[in-house]
């Protein structure tokens, strides 16, 4: 399948692995890379900008695929604006094939010379964002691509709360730039409905917790192949950083406190990064926010990358050959 989102990244299928706290580490990058797809490391689970450099050296032993790596431009205690500068130098040096970028435009965050730095590097820069004023700024910025991210999705969606079938044609009418739908895709009818709304490919990330190659303790991945789509939640929408997570204990805390018109320092301990990275790996699915999507109500075994990558292709490629022969 040859899309546009393929022939940026040099990659054989059109599915990206999004940023994944915890999770997106060199085994899972490359098993994803290795399939066909673009895998993903995630920035954030280095606390400095050299541990970075060795995950990158440590994926490249693992596959000679491109993969792309996650800066996360979000208010952070452990993680300062120099860190952030400090992977976003690194990634550039390295070369990595592309830069998944998310919470801010890098232009206004690091400076527009940002911009220009990576092009020269050849690192395709990808804005993961919520709205059209904000794909229409990337694109002026210079960006190489977009991913459209809807109310669906794990992690922290934009407060617009668009979904993706909805943003996904909006913003592919409104840029030039190839579209990258996020938010509720597992599988090869999410990518089908992507490309037919405008898009040249899917990002999922919950749907590769639930394989072999993501370090995810199994308690977890076994708990999300129960669960179904209104098993998530949207926690710290009072304090205008809305997280979509598992419906569990801590979950349920965090908006009794904000139902109490809890301030930000009462959620504050609830929200500590190691509760969660502790969680992932004992499998305690009860202790910490557990970002996932709605998309956890596709998920329905765990499988390789390899398996789940060739599963989502075939079963697009059947999904697009059999539109407009259904019996309406
Ligand atoms: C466990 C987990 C951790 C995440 N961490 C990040 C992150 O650090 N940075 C980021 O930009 N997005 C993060 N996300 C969001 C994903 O990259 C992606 O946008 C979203 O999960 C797509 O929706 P889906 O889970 O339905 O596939 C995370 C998602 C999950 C499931």
């Amino acid at each position: 399948m040859r899309t546009r989102m393929t022939e940026l990244l040099g990659i054989e299928h059109p599915v990206m692995c999004g940023g994944m706290m915890w999770l997106a580490l060199p085994g899972l990058c490359s098993a994803i890379s290795n399939a066909g797809g673009l895998g993903n490391l995630t920035a954030g689970n280095y606390d400095t900008a050299q541990e970075l450099r060795a995950a990158i050296g440590e994926t490249r032993r693992l596959t000679d695929k491109p993969f792309c790596v996650n800066i996360t431009l979000l208010p952070s205690v452990r993680i300062t604006r120099e860190l952030h500068q400090g992977y976003f130098d690194v990634c550039c040096e390295e070369g990595v094939a592309a830069l998944e970028i998310s919470g801010a435009p890098i232009d206004r965050y690091l400076g527009e010379e940002a911009v220009e730095k990576a092009k020269k590097a050849g690192v395709k820069l990808i804005h993961k964002l919520g709205s059209v004023r904000h794909a229409l700024h990337a694109e002026s910025a210079g960006y190489d691509a977009v991913i459209a991210a809807g109310i669906e999705e794990g992690g922290h969606p934009l407060d617009d709360d668009v979904t993706t079938t909805v943003l996904t044609p909006r913003i592919s009418e409104s840029i030039g730039m190839p579209v990258i739908t996020a938010g509720g895709i597992a599988d090869g009818r999410g990518l089908a409905a992507a490309l037919v709304l405008g898009g040249s490919g899917v990002m999922m990330a919950s749907r590769f917790i639930a394989t072999d190659e993501c370090e995810a303790n199994d308690l977890i991945k076994q708990e999300l192949v129960k669960r179904q789509e209104f098993d998530t939640t949207l926690i710290c929408r009072s304090i205008k950083l809305q997280m979509r997570c598992l419906k569990n204990e801590i979950a349920g805390k965090v908006l009794q406190v904000e139902a109490g018109n809890g301030t930000l320092e009462d959620i504050l301990p609830f929200m500590i990064g190691s509760r969660s990275k502790e969680a992932w790996s004992n499998g305690d699915v009860e202790m910490a926010p557990l970002a996932v999507g709605q998309s956890i109500g596709l998920i329905k075994d765990v499988v390789s990358c390899d398996e789940l990558l060739k599963r989502v292709a075939s079963q697009a490629e059947s999904a697009l050959a059999g539109a407009g022969k259904f019996d309406l």
